[in-house]
């Protein structure tokens, strides 16, 4: 294993041996990544990270696009700090849950109840339970164009992973496809009053159209089942008041995590009172076991959570990420274009969350191909799985990392000329762990 990852190369083998797959988060792993990239990360300060040995890179979609304000951001980090020293977890609510609930419905205004927990995943799937309770329904309408919502069985059962999850559960979750009504329209006629609820990113690489968003949530109500809106990756990011604001549409349920709190465990499932008060104590409903945790009240990443809402508030985070990630999409085109390498590299998405797609000599997917440009782009400096803009990168990040892309291009080119990426790639190709059936 050549020097410049020799720390982390030794920590892999330790990490492998004590954590199934050596990581605890299936998108951070090895196959995820080629052999030369940083295995292991130290610390991290803006849009920088530095890996065990000391090697420094700027980095893409940070967190898992959590971190959307930049790493140990002083003003979340101390709001952390007065929080750690008056406590963390105590047996009646803390006063900041309050506090955290207000600052969340004051930009997310079309919801009137919140609670908060530590995951979108365990989010989502409250908002499937919520949906069920209220409608009496068992089946889940997931969105199969897009590619996680969450760990649990009710979505991990529609991917090629479905290893351990019961048919019985499997079979309750049905799909549909984004911007395609006819699909929405299908389900409900061939499973009629048995769907209790749609759940879909309001977009991810294609923007609405034809009123998508709109006739779907009509149809939700013709059919008596509850909209969800998955925010976790939009929230913040594609609006101040997320996707739904942007889109002008109120979802029944929505779900924040990620960017909520800047990287730190939180996440939040905001709605309607008639359903959101369904998990409470003031009604005399059946009450449905809505969301709790010994943590979900955690005090330090609500006051995390409230410093990022603030600044979110305060400062043009939004505009920034569309200027910024405007500039890396041309930037990246040209390059491609200079290359010659229209036909096998794309960029797309929204400028503030894009993404790359690597194609081999065949113009088909390729990992291999991705794994060589992701090696390319980490032998210059720049961890990019995706391209995702934060706050925190400013315009001579981007001019550095479109550096980075064309020296990377330049040896796709030659591995595309040679016919394989064999001689330019060390070690295996990456792989995709989870994908929904589509
Ligand atoms: C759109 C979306 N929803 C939900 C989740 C699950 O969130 P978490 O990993 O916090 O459980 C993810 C995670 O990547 C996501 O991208």
């Amino acid at each position: 294993m050549p020097g410049r990852y020799a720390r982390s190369h030794a920590l892999r083998e330790r990490a492998h041996a004590l954590i199934p797959g050596g990581a605890h988060t299936y998108a951070k792993g090895d196959d995820q990544y080629p052999l030369l990239a940083p295995g292991f990360i130290a610390r991290g300060s803006g849009c920088r990270v530095f890996d065990v040995d000391g090697n420094e890179f700027i980095e893409w979609g940070m967190g898992l696009r959590s971190v959307l304000l930049g790493h140990a951001h002083p003003e979340v980090v101390a709001a952390v700090e007065r929080q750690l020293r008056l406590g963390t977890n105590f047996n009646r609510p803390a006063a900041i849950e309050v506090e955290a609930a207000e600052e969340l419905l004051g930009v997310v205004t079309g919801a009137e109840m919140v609670k908060f927990t530590k995951d979108g995943s365990t989010a989502n799937s409250a908002a499937v339970r919520l949906a069920r309770a209220a409608t009496g329904r068992d089946r889940v309408a997931v969105c199969l164009d897009h590619p996680f919502f969450s760990y649990s069985d009710w979505f991990v059962g529609t991917t090629p992973m479905p290893a351990g999850i019961p048919k019985a559960v499997r079979e309750l979750s049905v799909g549909f496809r984004y911007n395609d009504l006819a699909s929405v329209r299908k389900l409900f006629d061939e499973y009629p009053g048995e769907i209790a609820c749609l759940i879909l990113e309001a977009s991810r690489g294609e923007e609405p159209r034809d009123g998508f968003l709109h006739e779907t949530q009509r149809l939700c109500r013709e059919h008596g089942a509850v909209l969800v809106l998955d925010e976790c990756i939009t929230g913040f990011r594609w609006h101040l008041g997320g996707a739904q604001r942007l889109y002008g549409i109120t979802p029944d349920l929505s779900t924040f995590g990620k960017a909520l709190g800047n990287g730190f465990a939180v996440s939040a499932l905001a709605g309607r009172r008639e359903l959101m008060e369904l998990g409470g104590i003031r009604h005399r409903r059946e009450r449905v076991f809505l969301l709790s945790t010994t943590h979900g009240g955690e005090t330090v990443a609500l006051a995390a959570a409230i410093a990022a809402m603030r600044i979110y508030r305060r400062e043009p985070v939004v505009e920034h990420l569309h200027r910024q990630g405007e500039r890396l999409r041309a930037g990246f085109e040209a390059a491609v274009a200079a290359h010659g390498l229209g036909d096998f590299v794309r960029i797309d998405g929204r400028a503030c969350s894009l993404a790359y797609a690597t194609l081999g000599p065949d113009g088909a997917p390729s990992q291999a191909f991705r794994a060589l440009f992701l090696q390319e782009l980490c032998a210059r400096g720049v961890l990019a799985p995706s391209l995702v803009i934060s706050y925190a990168h400013r315009p001579e990040d981007v001019d550095r990392t479109l550096e980075a892309v064309d020296g990377a291009l330049g040896v796709y080119r030659r591995a595309l000329d040679a016919g394989s990426v064999e001689g330019f790639l060390v070690g295996p190709p990456t792989r995709h762990v989870f994908r929904s059936r589509c």
